[in-house]
């Protein structure tokens, strides 16, 4: 698949890796240029370069949004995301460092708002980047891999992800729809930050 990354830093870097080992080909992009991001694509090789996030929505048949979600309001233009599988990895931090009170509303939810048209996904949002970054496992049973929660409304770009997810060495786990599986991946829930197994992760979620 081609996958374009906004944000190229402990997350959206790690994912870009991660996918491009796998045999995706990758585009990344930051803040400040594709200048700026020579050393991670020399670092990572052959399939993946650096793009402007407008050229990384263009680029991606799949979307990660690996950026602060303080600042979702600097996203390229919501057209470019319509019919695309977008990965919401965000949590609602504020710049320091506190939890973002959104009430009874999800992060997701309000990235949803914005870009009416994209084919949500919340994941990777509750694993911490060390945890990605070492802990992949393609070997032995999935239900002893290292989970990564899901939770969307659309049952095609549910299963885009969860495919990408085993390509990477990790275990797909649901959580539910956008709203209520949302809630579950929220910073401070049970599931957050907390490594664990698909077979463990099952088990809480029961
Ligand atoms: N760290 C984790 O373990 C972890 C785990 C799961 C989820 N997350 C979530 O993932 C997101 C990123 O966290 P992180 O730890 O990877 O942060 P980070 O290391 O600080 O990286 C943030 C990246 O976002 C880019 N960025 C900032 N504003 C942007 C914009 N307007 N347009 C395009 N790119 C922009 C930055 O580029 P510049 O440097 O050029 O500004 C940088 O590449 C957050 O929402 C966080 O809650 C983090």
């Amino acid at each position: 698949m081609q996958i374009g990354i906004i944000g190229a830093g402990h997350i959206g870097g790690t994912l870009a890796r991660l996918f491009a080992n796998a045999g995706h080909d990758v585009a990344v992009s930051n803040s400040r240029g594709p200048d700026t991001l020579a050393s991670l694509v020399a670092s990572i090789g052959g399939n993946v370069h650096a793009e402007t996030p407008e050229g990384a929505v263009k680029f991606g048949d799949v979307i990660v949004l690996g950026m602060p979600w303080r600042r979702i309001d600097e996203l390229p233009p919501a057209e470019g995301f319509a019919g695309k599988v977008v990965i919401d990895a965000m949590n609602p931090y504020s710049a320091t460092g506190h939890v973002i009170d959104l009430g009874d509303r999800t992060s997701s939810e309000e990235v949803a708002k914005r870009m009416p048209k994209a084919r949500l996904v919340k994941a990777f949002n509750t694993i911490y980047w060390k945890t990605l970054e070492t802990g992949s496992r393609l070997q032995g049973p999935m239900e002893d891999r290292q989970a990564i929660f899901l939770a969307a409304d659309d049952p095609e770009a549910t299963a885009v992800v969860a495919k990408l997810i085993e390509q990477i060495g990790f275990a797909p786990v649901h959580t539910g729809s956008l709203r209520e599986g949302g809630r579950r991946q929220r910073p401070n829930s049970s599931l957050y930050g907390r490594p664990m197994t698909a077979r463990q992760a099952r088990d809480l979620l029961r």
